[in-house]
């Protein structure tokens, strides 16, 4: 209810603690599950300090103009973009994937009236919220046994109506890079933009090289990507919400650009949807990639990385329990072998853990985020092995 009223600030902070103690808290380690973490803490202080700032009107937020540039510079050589970057921050991973495929419509708006874009089963569902506001059909194709989309699957979906294609480097359910340097041949052989959603692994894939966890070409390293997507607010450690969408040609923003008759300036065009905007969280990206540098972020995936080998561990050492895939970065898909899968995670969730399933396969989830401790883990696989071990298959 909104009352007549105002109450003292000390009671309404009250009340408000009171509701947020329903929250799960990221410092407890839970939960498993979620993409986003504690934001680091000069991020945190840089985001308090700019509440007001707002990134749709970079003619009066000219400094924030030029940190949100920089952000997608640093951003760019991140995704080994040789040129300028073209592209916009976002508010993250859902509102870039709509932007590439507005790209895509738009581009192809004399080739076809009723276009498709092309996406392997496993891309997230953001895909199909893209798919629904903008009027795209989007084609759901076949993955193989690790959960990859299949070339050959794709390039016989392309048709004259095919706008795009959109792989994922870092799937929300289980972490798998799809096959993108084939598809990008694909791409180019077609001369269909291929879009790649890094939301997730944007800020893993490249550091994986130098601890020794795989080497994968994924963004503009492969010639064919149009645009890439990936989130600050995920592994770069950012307050939500931060996201960011590269273009690899100025010809793909220009057709998504659109114009505020009332605004001047830098503030007359906007690429984003979003109108008003924090800039905060570009400002606090911006801090947290300046101060820990590559090497800063080489640690955080390093360390989540080794908790990936200890859940690896556990998992190995329950005889009801079995990884999906032999995990590529870190998210780990489980799979329960006897008990129904929905009977553990409701068990779990009787314990007190805010659980997540993902349907292809049916497994639980664990994004082994920074807030992902040791100590949670084992407590986690604690309650997983009582539970597995109790319930009659
Ligand atoms: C691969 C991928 N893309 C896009 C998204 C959507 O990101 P957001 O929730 O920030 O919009 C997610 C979220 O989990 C994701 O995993």
């Amino acid at each position: 209810m909104f009352e007549e009223h105002g109450k003292p600030r000390e009671e309404v902070l009250g009340r408000l603690d009171q509701l947020l103690e329903a929250d799960a808290t990221y410092s407890s380690g839970h939960p498993v599950a979620s993409m986003s973490t504690i934001p680091h803490s000069l991020g945190a202080e840089v985001f308090a300090k700019t509440l007001e700032k707002n990134a749709g009107r970079l003619h009066t937020f000219r400094g924030s103009a030029q940190v949100e540039q920089e952000v997608l510079e640093m951003i760019g050589g991140l995704l080994n973009l040789d040129t300028q970057p073209f592209g916009t921050t976002t508010s993250g991973g859902t509102e870039s994937n709509i932007l590439a495929i507005l790209a895509f419509r738009e581009l192809a708006r004399r080739k076809t009236k009723k276009p498709e874009i092309i996406a392997p089963k496993t891309a997230h569902s953001s895909i199909d919220k893209a798919g629904w506001l903008l009027g795209v059909k989007v084609v759901r194709t076949r993955i193989d046994k690790e959960y990859r989309g299949v070339p050959r699957g794709i390039e016989k979906k392309i048709n004259e109506n095919t706008v795009g294609i959109v792989l994922t480097a870092g799937t929300t359910y289980l972490g798998q890079i799809d096959p993108i340097e084939k598809v990008a041949e694909i791409a180019l052989d077609h001369k269909i933009p291929l879009h790649v959603d890094a939301a997730f692994g944007g800020f893993v894939i490249p550091f994986l090289k130098d601890i020794g966890r795989g080497r994968h070409r994924f963004a503009f390293e492969v010639e064919g990507v149009t645009s890439v997507s990936v989130d600050p607010h995920k592994m770069g450690l950012a307050p939500i919400p931060a996201g960011a969408i590269l273009f690899r040609n100025h010809k793909y923003v220009k057709r998504i650009t659109n114009t505020v008759p009332y605004l001047r300036g830098a503030s007359s065009t906007q690429v984003s949807i979003l109108g008003t905007r924090p800039a905060a969280s570009i400002l606090a990206t911006w801090a947290i990639m300046k101060h820990l540098g590559r090497e800063g972020y080489r640690d955080v995936v390093r360390e989540c990385m080794d908790h990936t080998d200890h859940i690896m561990k556990r998992i190995k050492h329950n005889p009801m329990l079995r990884a999906a895939i032999e995990p590529v970065m870190n998210i780990v898909g489980i799979e329960s072998r006897e008990v129904p899968l929905d009977t553990v995670v409701e068990r779990m969730e009787k314990r007190g853990w805010r659980m997540a399933t993902s349907p292809l396969p049916p497994t639980m989830r664990i994004v082994v985020m920074p807030h992902v401790t040791k100590g949670s883990i084992n407590a986690f696989f604690n309650d997983l092995d009582d539970i597995s071990t109790t319930i009659p298959a």
